[in-house]
């Protein structure tokens, strides 16, 4: 197996925790006076594969016009029903350890895991996260869809670094295994 291609998390949320507001609102974010693009693209260059919910999914195709954002990276969509494939999106239902396990057995870049928050909960359990970096908005908004949601798991964290694009900080962190 190729250790060397990681499960990063890479993800944006308020201060207090929250990827989206209940009604799955991101302007809190957006509003955010960051820097340059708050460094995505040098981010997305180190990916060539892209795991997300079918919540964030839906989001993406509802608030993103024209093409599909992740079009150039392997892109597979977590849902417990039953889909069609489009020509940008695999739909599956794979046990999430099988996945990627199946996915670092392969060669590659590393994997991005966009979220959300429900997704999420199911690698984290499995400790299968390699690294996280989250960009903390300067934003409390009270309520909303939690980026950690409650369950039974540890994860310990080894700081890699900290940047700041303006008003954003970056916090990238390794998971101790
Ligand atoms: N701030 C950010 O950077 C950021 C990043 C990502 C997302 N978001 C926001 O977060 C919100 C969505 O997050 P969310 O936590 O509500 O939902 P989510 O994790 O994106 O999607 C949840 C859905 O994914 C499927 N799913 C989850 N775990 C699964 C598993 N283990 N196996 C198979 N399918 C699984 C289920 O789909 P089915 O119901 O179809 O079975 C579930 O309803 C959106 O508003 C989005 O815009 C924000």
């Amino acid at each position: 197996m190729n250790n060397k291609r990681d499960l990063v998390l890479y993800i944006a949320a308020s201060l207090d925790g929250y990827i989206a507001t209940e009604d799955d609102s991101l302007d809190w974010l957006f509003n955010v006076e960051g820097e340059g693009d708050n460094g995505i693209s040098e981010f997305y260059e180190t990916v060539d594969t892209v795991l997300m919910g079918k919540k964030t999914y839906d989001w993406i195709v509802k608030h993103e016009s024209g093409e599909f954002p992740y079009k150039n990276k392997e892109c597979y969509v977590f849902t417990r029903s039953t889909m069609e494939d489009t020509e940008d999106v695999k739909f599956t239902n794979k046990n999430v350890v099988g996945l990627t396990n199946e996915l670092k057995s392969q060669e590659g870049s590393n994997i991005w895991l966009v979220g959300g928050g429900e997704l999420l909960q199911s690698f984290l359990k499995e400790k299968l996260v390699d690294e996280i970096i989250l960009t903390v908005a300067p934003t409390i908004i009270g309520k909303g869809i939690p980026l950690f949601n409650k369950g039974d798991y540890q994860l310990d964290l080894i700081l890699k670094g900290t940047r700041t694009f303006n008003q954003f900080v970056e916090l990238h962190y390794e998971v101790k295994k």
